[in-house]
């Protein structure tokens, strides 16, 4: 049989993740994949550093859209980050030459996610991103293929690791604000520009895309009111806890006849209720389908071998051509975004 043949853009924390699952369970993934699967080329930013793995049998490309148009490539897998070039357009390369594409890249599908499915869906190749929302946790493939069957009226969870572990060991050890982030980025969890993380907008990304795939509409970014965390003290957390509360960053979206209500901010949840017992890198996300009803779903939701665990899945699905219109139905069916009128702030 013929071999499944990667070429990976990006080799930090979730590409080195990526390499070292495919080293240590290669006979395991060929055996799920229903053939090899080999990497064949590679990219990043610094060809000379050392990232504990030989890759002197390699194709280099120091440009990523070289290595998405490489003919010897089959998947193109983007972990690199950005919502912008070169992400977008050596994704959109991969696409236009026939490549099914990989990404764990959020800010790449809230900002062209409905663009880049309805490229792939005309090229008739895989779109997969299942890292890209909650690390480890299978909530895409969850929402697109187990819940197939119901119509979602609300999601909400803890989305983003970074701050759910900074909110953790701020309550737990009384550690400061900026430690802990720097502890976070030192983990891997953070993005390239931890704003990102503690400003709500990786949220924001992320629910912008489950969003589009629960109520099966176009993503909409723009549509969703932010708040991060950055202003949260200890005190605050100290008082939420004196009441019975932990403090957690949620995001938040709503379904109902007027419309959609997406939002991000930090919500006061009982201690002792499955979500405010999502603690450290973890997260929760809880979907209320019609007829599963309530369904949560928890794990580690950032660092190299959760996520890397998620890009697996999704190449594994390629390799036995097991994929469908990357949010659910086919983009151009894609209902348009109605918002719903603004209403307060409420918890989840
Ligand atoms: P890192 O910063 O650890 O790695 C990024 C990689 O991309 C590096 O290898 C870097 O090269 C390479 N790169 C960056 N810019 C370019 C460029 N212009 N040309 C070629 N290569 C480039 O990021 P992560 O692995 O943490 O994140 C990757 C993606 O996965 C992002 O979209 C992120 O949001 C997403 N993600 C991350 C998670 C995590 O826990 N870290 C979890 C879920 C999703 P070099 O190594 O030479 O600098
Ligand atoms: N920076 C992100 C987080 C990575 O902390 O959740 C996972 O998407």
């Amino acid at each position: 049989t013929q071999a499944l043949r990667l070429g990976i853009a990006g080799l930090g924390t979730v590409g080195g993740g990526v390499l070292d699952i495919l080293a240590r369970h290669e006979g395991l993934v060929a055996a799920r994949a229903g053939r090899p699967v080999e990497v064949v080329a590679v990219s990043a930013r610094s060809k000379g550093k050392d990232r504990g793995h030989d890759l002197s049998k390699l194709a280099w490309h120091d440009d990523p859209v070289k290595l998405a148009a490489d003919p010897a490539v089959d998947v193109f897998i983007e972990l690199m980050g950005g919502e912008g070039d070169p992400a977008k357009a050596a994704v959109e390369t991969a696409l236009k030459a026939g490549k099914h594409v990989i990404t764990a890249n959020k800010a790449l599908l809230a900002h062209h996610g409905s663009a880049l499915a309805r490229l792939a869906e005309e090229k008739g190749v895989a779109l997969n991103f299942e890292a890209s929302v909650a690390g480890g946790i299978p909530i895409i493939k969850t929402i697109r293929e187990g819940l197939a069957g119901n119509r979602v009226g609300k999601l909400f969870g803890i989305m983003n690791g970074t701050c759910n572990y900074i909110l953790t060991k701020m309550a737990n050890e009384g550690r400061s604000f900026a430690d802990v982030l720097k502890e976070a980025q030192q983990l891997g969890y953070a993005e390239a520009d931890p704003t990102f993380d503690v400003g709500g907008f990786d949220t924001a990304h992320k629910l912008a895309v489950l969003t589009s795939l629960a109520f099966g509409v176009q993503v909409n970014l723009k549509a969703i009111d932010i708040e991060g965390i950055e202003q949260i003290t200890l005190d605050d957390i100290r008082q939420a806890g004196e009441m019975g509360y932990k403090i957690k960053l949620l995001g938040v979206a709503v379904a109902s006849e007027q419309g959609i209500e997406q939002r991000v901010h930090p919500t006061l949840i009982p201690k002792g209720s499955p979500a405010a017992d999502t603690d450290g890198v973890f997260n929760a996300v809880v979907v209320k389908g019609d007829f599963v009803g309530d369904l949560m779903l928890e794990g580690r939701g950032a660092g190299a071998h959760p996520t890397a665990s998620a890009v697996l899945s999704d190449i594994v699905d390629i390799a036995r051509g097991n994929f469908r219109p990357a949010f659910g139905i086919p983009a151009k069916e894609l209902r348009p975004y109605k918002a719903a009128p603004q209403k307060a702030h409420e918890g989840g």
